[in-house]
């Protein structure tokens, strides 16, 4: 659930004194996960409550919180797609690196398959091993078919288990785990969805 990887951000930024605060929704008290926990724990001070199930104009106002946030604010969400989009919108035009995410799904908007697609080789750096990645098939697909095993969890694209480090070649992002920055650098490729502009990948593998 989506509380659990912020609430264990919260806890380690209040240990070593981080100024932060979390805003944690959910439909009523009674579906809050952790309540009680958070609400008498030294957190409480640095958390607000929303519960839009009795009263739905209490819905936090996710536009306001990311536009007028402090330039050297990072923020970080988790939970249902819409929540995640709301922020996604709202942070438009703000520094992508200062917005972090996690889904519970695949993105919808990212598009995994083009007809377009072609063939390209991946070739394992440890043992020069080359294959052939045909459309339709991902990297991870044809290295499991040769094999290997690589460690894999959505197997969609926004889990991050799979990014592999690239030592040659131009990787075509199609995950929804890297920044932009990430991908632009090039340096690691989520094998179970992104493919290669370049005709072959060297993997540090
Ligand atoms: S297995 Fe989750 S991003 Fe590849």
């Amino acid at each position: 659930i989506g509380i659990t990887p912020i609430l264990s951000m919260a806890r380690r930024l209040q240990q070593i004194g981080s100024k932060y605060h979390l805003y944690y929704c959910a439909r009523s008290v009674e579906e809050t996960a952790h309540y009680n926990a958070i609400a008498t724990s030294t957190l409480c001070d640095n958390v607000t409550f929303i519960h839009d199930k009795a009263t739905k104009d209490k819905r936090l106002d996710v536009s306001s919180l990311v536009k007028d946030r402090e330039e050297d604010c990072h923020v970080y969400v988790c939970g249902p797609l819409g929540l995640v989009e709301a922020v996604k919108n709202a942070a438009r035009g703000c520094s992508p690196e200062t917005v972090h995410y996690e889904l519970f799904g695949a993105d919808p908007s990212a598009i995994r398959y083009h007809e377009s697609d072609s063939e390209f080789t991946v070739t394992i750096g440890s043992s020069g091993k080359s294959f052939a990645v045909p459309p339709g098939q991902s990297i991870l697909q044809v290295l499991a078919a040769n094999g290997m095993k690589v460690r894999t969890l959505c197997e969609e694209g926004y889990c991050g288990s799979c990014l592999t480090p690239v030592l040659s070649g131009k990787p075509d992002h199609r995950d929804s785990v890297l920044t932009q920055a990430e991908r632009n650098s090039g340096q690691l490729i989520a094998l179970c969805c992104s493919r290669a502009k370049s005709e072959n990948l060297i993997l540090d593998l």
